[in-house]
């Protein structure tokens, strides 16, 4: 059954979590082919994608239906960096409210 998320539709129900240090470009084209709908990038830290720093930039990348995952604590500037990820292609912004690992 098809999952609807605002004007996209979900084809099937396997979708990848987003995971930090794994979830980069080149392991969502794998689990696109494996028959992932909805990919999810890494975290990306919202001033470095507004800075468009070259690890942020590599971890924008999309080509498939993807949602980036974008942290921060500054909503103007997390809205900036929500409008250029859209600007590059994804499809869904999630954003990470916090995470209890205390590295991250
Ligand atoms: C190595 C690793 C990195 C993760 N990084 C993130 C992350 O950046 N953002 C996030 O929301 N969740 C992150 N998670 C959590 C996963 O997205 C997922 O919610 C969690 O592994 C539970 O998945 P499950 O319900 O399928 O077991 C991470 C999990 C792992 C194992």
């Amino acid at each position: 059954m098809p999952l609807q998320i605002g004007n996209l539709t979900i084809d099937s129900p396997v979708i990848l979590a987003p995971m930090s240090g794994v979830t980069d470009y080149p392991f969502r084209s794998i689990v696109k082919k494996l028959g992932a709908s909805l990919l999810v990038s890494e975290m990306i830290a919202s001033r470095a994608m507004i800075m468009q720093t070259r690890q942020s930039l590599q971890k924008a990348k999309v080509d498939a239906l993807t949602a980036v995952q974008l942290a921060g604590c500054e909503p103007d500037v997390m809205a900036e960096a929500a409008k250029l990820n859209e600007d590059m292609g994804a499809k869904i912004i999630d954003i990470n409210f916090g995470c209890p690992v205390k590295k991250l």
